[in-house]
């Protein structure tokens, strides 16, 4: 039976939605149905199709007790919503039904495994969320809770296990038909680490391990893991709270932390060898990966950060975009990024300009839109005397642009949308060090509207960045301090 609040919520969102005006959304970007989004959640392909839930407040465009909104893709790129999935109408979710992941039965049905969360007063007079993982069941529409949810409680912590801080499980199923999950947690001093569990059938849940700690390094709780063999590499995500910058790895605030090791199949061991940020631009967190029936590992994040998602107003009617679902391959143990192969079925028109020799600034003819697939290389025209910077402005006009920015010498990639239109004292630049061998650089830019996604050197590093210009920006144009040849390559996208 449906709840009525779930029933609401689905009537508020479809009537909403009408007065959303689709050319203020993004084209190929998932964006809230209405009112708020954030985690990508139960991202899975079932059915035929991609599902792609995300944690939802419909009635206001900031946070608040957490839905799943739902969305379906054949392409991964146009997206159909559904209705909501899941709403706050249990007890042990009462105050919000948090971020999840998904898995394929085998009778057929869809499983939801998520967090539930419900408020309680503690002995010192604070009130704290209770943490446990609970299970709903369903056929890509519609979803029941499960009678035995919640799945597992702060009973299945491990020692000194905080049970305020026990959260998004993320589920896959071992050859043997056997589920696995990890899940975020952090000791009662609030050190990150990630936790194992085991399923024989998705409902009955055992403790395992302690997969992978912190001890301290990065940040603090350690949200949203995910988990999986990669290139025969095991590869770690999480989303660390309350970082500390590390050079130019990883920054202030709640950042992206990829672990790469051996990861043993048997005794599902996972032995770390590299860690590095998995975005290194302004905008990126709590990824979630799928692995799509051709075998490819994709992973979408949400493209906002926490620090500045709330400078909205209220009357705004929807907030919250997801990136653009990325091909993530290991080389030299390193995680690899590019946008979905898919993409390239968007591409319109072809422009090219090859080995364009330039100092100061130029336009190319055909190069502009804010609905771009754009690959630039750029190289010095005398390798003894580089130039000094390169940049590309982008959702530009007189007054505007947002530019990514490469300076040979220091080798530093920077976005920076100080000029995107903002008035707010925000974050507005980030930086990042990449590899470049005689000062030439690789460049895949991709804009949808409000985004910039930049693939450094085939996805060596990628800087993502929301920008709220006005549409009416759509110039392009190219700047050199020194002498450079450039070759750009641009779509498009429809
Ligand atoms: C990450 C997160 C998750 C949580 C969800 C709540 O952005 O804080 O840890 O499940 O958002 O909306």
């Amino acid at each position: 039976m449906m709840s009525q609040t779930l029933r609401d919520a689905r009537k508020y969102e479809e009537a909403m939605e009408r007065k959303i005006d689709k050319a203020a959304r993004p084209d190929f970007h998932l964006a809230a149905r209405v009112g708020w989004m954030n985690d990508p959640n139960g991202f899975s392909y079932y059915k035929g199709e991609y599902h792609l839930f995300y944690q939802y407040h419909p009635y206001d465009s900031h946070w608040g007790p957490m839905h799943w909104g739902h969305a379906v893709s054949e392409d991964l790129l146009h997206w159909r919503y559904l209705p909501a999935a899941l709403a706050p109408d249990m007890d042990y979710d009462r105050d919000g039904c948090f971020s999840g992941s998904a898995a394929v039965l085998p009778d057929g049905r869809h499983l939801l495994l998520y967090t539930g969360v419900s408020r309680e007063a503690q002995p010192d007079g604070s009130i704290r969320d209770i943490q446990t993982q609970c299970v709903a069941v369903g056929d890509g529409m519609d979803y029941d809770k499960y009678t035995g949810s919640p799945v597992l409680t702060e009973k299945d912590l491990p020692e000194g296990g905080s049970r305020f801080d026990f959260r998004d499980p993320k589920i896959w199923q071992k050859p043997d038909g056997s589920y696995r999950c990890v899940i975020g947690n952090c000791t009662e001093q609030g050190d990150g680490r990630i936790l194992l569990y085991s399923s024989p059938d998705g409902m009955n849940w055992k403790y395992e391990k302690i997969l992978a700690a912190n001890n301290q390094r990065f940040g603090r709780m350690w949200e949203c893991p995910d988990c999986f063999v990669l290139d025969g590499k095991g590869v770690l995500l999480t989303s660390p709270q309350d970082m500390l910058p590390q050079g130019f790895e990883y920054h202030n605030g709640n950042g992206t932390l990829c672990l790469i090791g051996s990861y043993d199949e048997k005794t599902d061991t996972f032995t770390e060898e590299h860690d590095q940020s998995i975005d290194y631009g302004i905008d990126f967190y709590a990824p979630q990966t799928v692995l799509a029936p051709d075998g490819r590992r994709i992973m979408i994040g949400w493209m906002q950060n926490w620090d500045t998602c709330n400078l909205h107003t209220p009357e705004q009617l929807w907030f919250g975009q997801m990136s653009l679902p990325r091909e993530l391959s290991v080389r030299n143990g390193r995680l690899y990024q590019k946008p979905v192969r898919e993409l390239e079925a968007l591409r319109g028109e072809e422009v090219r300009h090859g080995n364009v020799t330039f100092t100061d600034v130029v336009r190319l003819a055909g190069v502009e839109g804010r609905k771009v697939d754009m690959e630039v290389t750029v190289r010095p025209v005398d390798t003894e005397n580089m130039y000094r910077k390169f940049a590309v402005r982008f959702a530009q006009d007189d007054a505007h642009q947002t530019s990514v920015s490469f300076r040979p010498y220091e080798s530093i990639v920077k976005v920076d949308r100080k000029f995107s239109g903002s008035r707010r004292a925000i974050i507005h630049q980030r930086r990042c060090l990449v590899n470049s061998k005689d000062g030439t650089i690789k460049m895949r830019i991709i804009l949808d509207k409000f985004s910039a996604e930049v693939f450094v050197n085939d996805g060596e590093h990628v800087l993502t960045a929301t920008m709220y210009t006005d549409l009416a920006a759509d110039g392009i144009s190219f700047f050199a301090d020194g002498a450079v040849s450039m070759d750009v390559v641009k779509y498009e996208l429809k």
